[in-house]
């Protein structure tokens, strides 16, 4: 087991690729804070799959986007399991519309929750972890922060300009964070999954015509699970990637491969 008595918060972890990771972490023996804001009885199935396992679990209602949620969350997590040694933010939402048409309500939802919801649950991890880290001499990191982007941190999305630029935001937030956080023995890293299955692009999965267009823009010609970024997951918050920060894994069956070159240009 890779995470062994470490403590992981994976911020929405009551669906899709937030749970995965939740449930992978518990088997590599990480005690595990499944958070969610609005899905609680979702929440729950997951804490329950992960003590069926042997794992250890609780659930924690935040929202990323408010601060004193965040901070509420940290403090819950350490009267339960005495400290926390892992973040994944990972909650995320599209909220998608035309440029023209976008509200400012729909570019500030989609900001707030991805991008701001990054910065304040990796500013309340890093200050945990520095506290909980004084007097320790370790030849390792000491904790570790995973940042969920996407392949359109660098693939630009019309129709989706507020989740694109939040994910560009992510991009150049984990690398600088990274950089200064690096001496702290702290590492930080993101994945960039490409079209994954799960709620938040149903719309394609979910119809044959929508899938058969996609696999154009897919190399490795199959939707990806959210336990291929699992795996990820797991390699980048244990030890086995201990000299790995600052890094995007792109995690997309070749997405960002510009595919649509392949027979034409
Ligand atoms: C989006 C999905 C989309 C995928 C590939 C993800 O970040 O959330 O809706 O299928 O990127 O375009």
């Amino acid at each position: 087991m890779k995470l062994i008595n470490q403590t992981a918060i994976v911020t929405g972890s009551s669906s899709g690729i937030g749970r995965a990771i939740a449930v992978a972490f518990g088997q590599e023996g990480a005690n595990v804070v499944v958070n969610y804001n609005s899905s609680r009885e979702k929440a729950l199935e997951v804490v329950k799959q992960i003590k069926a396992a042997g794992g250890k679990a609780i659930a924690v209602k935040a929202h990323v986007g408010k601060e004193a949620d965040v901070i509420q969350m940290f403090e819950k997590t350490v009267a339960t399991f005495g400290r926390v040694d892992i973040l994944v933010a990972n909650s995320g939402v599209q909220n998608d519309s035309s440029f023209l048409k976008m509200t400012l309500e729909q570019w500030e939802n989609v900001i707030n929750i991805n991008l701001t919801g990054q910065f304040l649950s990796a500013r309340e991890a890093a200050k945990h972890f520095v506290a909980q880290a004084e007097g320790e001499t370790v030849d390792r990191a000491i904790s570790k922060i995973i940042c969920m982007s996407s392949v359109h941190d660098m693939i630009p999305w019309a129709g989706h300009i507020n989740y694109a630029a939040s994910k560009g935001g992510v991009l150049m937030f984990m690398k600088s964070i990274a950089q200064e956080l690096g001496p702290l023995k702290i590492r930080v890293n993101a994945i960039s999954p490409g079209a994954i299955q799960t709620p938040i692009n149903k719309s394609v999965w979910s119809s044959e015509q929508n899938m058969k267009e996609l696999m154009n823009l897919i190399p490795y010609r199959r939707i990806g699970q959210p336990e291929d970024v699992a795996k990820v997951a797991v390699w980048l918050a244990s030890d086995d990637s201990d000299y790995v920060t600052g890094e995007t894994l792109y995690v997309d069956g070749g997405m960002m491969l510009y595919p649509e070159f392949s027979d034409k240009g």
